[in-house]
């Protein structure tokens, strides 16, 4: 009911007035709001994944969380980036308002680690190395929201040059609800296979909802991106945000949160990043009971947005044609950087040298795969050990200490698994799945690349 019409009715303006001052559900939360963000990438090509988690601290902050409740992981390579057109600005889409200002530097550089993201989490502050020592010193009436932005494969999460394996990371969530120190959690997952980090693993009697950005077998999308479609003033060479996050976070930016529920959220997302021909379907996993608790309760709300009581209006175009798979990001990136600098200048040689690298290292990756496949499982059973996708429902792998010892051997001896080897991780599962032997991987790995 509109408030004109609502003002001529006493009991709805009763109810208007309760709602607008405890929340729709007439409950207003007790326990305190806590979050982490988790910028897990460097490097200017990058550039979004830390847009993201900038844009995302604003949204908490204008939703009135304080900064000692708010802890940032993020490398801060981008802001004084020389390749940056805007020194120390950083914007989440064209045109769009500097989000950098004001984010706590946290954990920033070789502060973010898995470790430190992990000691965080459990609000252990003697394990944490380095940064601002900023912990989840929640209790248990608190509410948590966790957002992760950047690359990811089948089980796996990039940080920097780690790896976060998804069995770790829930082991972790499921060990912070045995500690009994929160009392719902909400977590927001933007990465290539996102869906994977909880499929088969996050039990749904935790008080734990999550969101993806994707199921377990697909990637996730870069959005703004220069010359796809978006009229760019001409100085970025690289997107400027990923679709599911920009999804959630412009729908975030103009909503009242105390009347948008996070199952709302979710399907206002999912109907933005959801494109069947493409496939990438926007999942949700844990205890579905919570996605009917206000986005509120955990992000809080923006005053200035009190008007608004609709979220069904679409925020961002769900175009097709203006996304790139994240994985292509780089060479996107490459690309345009190579196609703008002047001729003969510096900085074209180096972006044709960082193109012609990423597609050199792009062919290793492949054939070192294809060799340690082939030499295992012979050429006709290879495609499907390394392609095979496992029913929903189960995790990517079940013995993750194989899929570690795998990850660990083949950068030993074939080097960094970047942004678009860690699909590979499909396949290093399905050979764990298929049980290989820790000596066939060294074995393997060493042959294919001698
Ligand atoms: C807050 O505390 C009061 C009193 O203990 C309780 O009635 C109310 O349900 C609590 N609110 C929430 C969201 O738990
Ligand atoms: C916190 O971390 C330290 C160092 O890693 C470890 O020894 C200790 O057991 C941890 N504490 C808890 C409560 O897990
Ligand atoms: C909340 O949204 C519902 C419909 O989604 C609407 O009827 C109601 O008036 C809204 N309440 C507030 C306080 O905005």
């Amino acid at each position: 009911m509109a408030p004109i019409q609502c003002i001529l009715s006493l009991l709805c303006f009763f109810s208007l007035l309760i709602n607008f001052t405890s929340g729709s559900n007439g409950v207003e939360p007790n326990g305190t709001r806590w979050a982490v963000l988790v910028a897990g990438s460097s490097g200017y090509g990058n550039y979004r994944h830390q847009a993201d988690v900038c844009h995302a601290y604003q949204i908490l902050k204008n939703g009135g969380l304080k900064d000692e409740n708010i802890i940032v992981f993020m490398y801060d390579d981008i802001a004084f980036n020389e390749y940056n057109p805007r020194p120390g600005v950083i914007i989440n889409k064209p045109h769009g308002p500097d989000v950098y200002e004001g984010v706590p530097k946290d954990y920033t550089g070789d502060a973010v680690t898995v470790e430190n993201l992990y000691a965080v989490i459990s609000g252990n502050k003697t394990a944490v190395k380095g940064g601002s020592g900023k912990v989840l010193d929640s209790g248990p009436d608190d509410y948590i929201f966790i957002y992760y932005a950047d690359h990811g494969g089948p089980g796996v999460l990039e940080m920097i040059d780690e790896e976060i394996y998804a069995k770790d990371f829930v082991t972790v969530l499921e060990e912070k609800h045995k500690a009994g120190t929160f009392k719902s959690m909400v977590v927001y997952i933007e990465a290539c296979e996102a869906g994977s980090i909880f499929e088969g693993l996050l039990p749904n009697n935790i008080n734990i909802y999550a969101t993806t950005a994707t199921d377990s077998s697909e990637p996730s999308w870069g959005y703004y991106c220069r010359d796809l479609n978006f009229p760019f003033s001409g100085e970025y060479d690289v997107c400027l945000g990923d679709l599911y996050s920009i999804a959630w976070l412009e729908d975030s930016d103009t909503h009242n949160l105390r009347n948008e529920t996070l199952g709302k959220q979710y399907h206002v997302v999912r109907h933005l990043d959801y494109d069947k021909t493409l496939q990438s379907p926007v999942m949700q996993y844990g205890d579905l009971e919570l996605s009917k608790e206000v986005l509120y309760t955990y992000i809080g709300t923006n005053p200035e947005n009190d008007e608004y009581t609709d979220s069904i209006e679409s925020v961002v175009q769900p175009m097709s044609q203006a996304r790139i798979s994240q994985r292509d990001a780089d060479l996107y990136y490459f690309w345009h950087k190579f196609q703008r600098a002047p001729e003969g200048s510096p900085k074209k040689l180096e972006a044709q040298r960082q193109l012609l690298d990423e597609l050199a290292y792009r062919k290793h990756v492949d054939q070192s795969i294809e060799n340690i496949v082939t030499t295992l499982f012979g050429t006709k059973d290879g495609k499907m050990v390394t392609n095979g996708v496992r029913a929903s429902g189960q995790p990517v792998v079940d013995d993750w200490d194989c899929l570690k010892t795998f990850v660990k051997t083949y950068k030993e001896h074939c080097g960094p698994l970047k942004a678009y080897g860690l699909k590979y991780t499909r396949a290093m599962a399905n050979m764990c799945n298929a049980g290989i032997t820790m000596d066939q991987i060294a074995m393997a790995s060493a042959k294919a690349c001698a």
